[in-house]
């Protein structure tokens, strides 16, 4: 490497240190859980998107040994090729069961689900010598299903912003378009937006979505296994799933943590899919223990509602206390709790101060969220004892008053 390169690397690392944005010293030293271990001390995880406790729990972790007992470490290939075990299927089944869909596709993580979506879908012929294509995308929709928009050859596909959640804005852009020849129409959001733990209004999008003629794409990548009563994700809570075209979401949160990810629709987008989506094809297919165990934490959610109501009476729990501390949140009922500070320096220093008072929490400052809006995103978890979230609320307190936050 020459070294006028390396020196701009360098420089362009101090650089992005020095704003804080992405701080990777803070090691574990345990398995994660409602409770790791950071620097010899046990400390409180309130930063994981380990929702439901499953990256730890005895069941998903027998699963994934008897997964490597019975099918191996790796299976050293593509789906395609010889990739495909009996697992791998069921695996695709039980999803679809769960999300009342005709069939699943799985990827090696959520990026790659987003980034094979909308390449497949928007750069094919589909039999049409001359088509274009148009995509509506909520402005504060995840970097995945941005670079898999990226990837849609601009020739092909015109791409349009619509305000966060702006239903009216969303619906001015698809009369606009109204009288123009597309040939697909794709209505893409999250589920659940990371940053503040807010949801889509999936079901107003579903009514758009019919009007326009357009697919509705939904990245529940925070909703399954977290919203809803059974933890069907969003869809659930807002009444309409079985009502989205492409259903996403992650392997790698609520649902045992581990990697992977999915879509779920029609058979005729699945089977398309599994044609045509370049990050499935080309790809590795995902290793049997991270298969039979998610399908163990799968089984977990549909047998009992347990593990969702606890994670949900958490949230309720902590949302009421950090309020009645005198706290500012963002309202809603996310386990992500976005607690508001403001200024930069202040989140970073916090979060500094409540890791030595026991409590593992990140800040996110500008340009993840907007210039003065710097906040601790905690992240509340079934896998929290009554006195995990007490002695967390205790640490808050005790850090908000010195630093006068509170
Ligand atoms: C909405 C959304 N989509 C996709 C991803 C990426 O998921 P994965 O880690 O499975 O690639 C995330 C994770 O942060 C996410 O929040």
């Amino acid at each position: 490497m020459s070294t006028e390169l390396q020196q701009l690397l360098s420089s362009e690392l101090a650089r992005m240190e020095e704003s804080q944005t992405y701080k990777y010293e803070t090691e574990l030293q345990s398995a994660q859980d409602g409770v790791v271990k950071v620097n010899g001390k046990e400390v409180v995880m309130l930063a994981s998107n380990n929702y439901l406790g499953m990256s730890n729990h005895p069941k998903v972790r027998q699963a994934a040994i008897s997964g490597i007992k019975k099918y191996g470490y790796g299976v050293a290939s593509a789906r395609f090729l010889c990739g495909t075990q009996t697992i791998h299927r069921d695996l695709e089944k039980k999803i679809s069961k769960f999300l009342k869909t005709q069939d699943t596709i799985l990827f090696s993580s959520t990026f790659a689900a987003n980034v094979g979506f909308f390449s497949a879908l928007t750069n094919e012929k589909l039999g049409m010598e001359n088509y274009k294509d148009v995509i509506y995308s909520d402005k504060l929709n995840h970097a995945s299903i941005i670079d898999g928009q990226r990837l849609c050859r601009a020739e092909v596909t015109d791409k349009k912003i619509y305000n966060h959640n702006d239903v009216a804005h969303l619906e001015q852009q698809l009369k606009e378009d109204e009288g123009k020849d597309y040939r697909l129409r794709i209505i893409a959001t999250d589920g659940v937006f990371s940053m503040e733990g807010d949801q889509a209004p999936l079901s107003k999008l579903v009514d758009l979505a019919q009007r326009y003629k357009a697919i509705l794409f939904v990245d529940d990548a925070h909703g399954i296994g977290v919203v809803g009563k059974s933890g069907r994700g969003v869809a659930e809570e807002q009444g309409v799933l079985g009502r989205i075209d492409a259903l996403v979401g992650t392997l790698g949160k609520a649902i045992g943590g581990a990697a992977g990810g999915y879509v779920s629709g029609s058979k005729e987008l699945i089977g398309y899919l599994r044609q045509k989506a370049r990050t499935y094809i080309f790809s590795n297919s995902l290793p049997p223990s991270v298969v039979t165990a998610t399908s163990a934490a799968f089984d977990l959610l549909m047998k009992d509602r347990s593990l969702v109501k606890c994670l949900h009476d958490n949230t309720a729990y902590f949302r009421k206390e950090i309020k009645r501390l005198g706290f500012t949140i963002i309202e809603g009922s996310h386990p992500i709790v976005p607690v508001m500070l403001g200024e930069a320096s202040v989140a970073q220093q916090m979060s500094a101060n409540l890791l030595k008072a026991g409590v593992y929490v990140k800040g996110l400052w500008f340009p993840v969220v907007p210039r003065g809006e710097a906040r601790l995103r905690v992240q509340i978890s079934a896998a929290h004892a009554r006195k995990d979230l007490d002695r967390a609320l205790g640490a808050f307190e005790k850090v908000g008053k010195a630093m006068k936050v509170i």
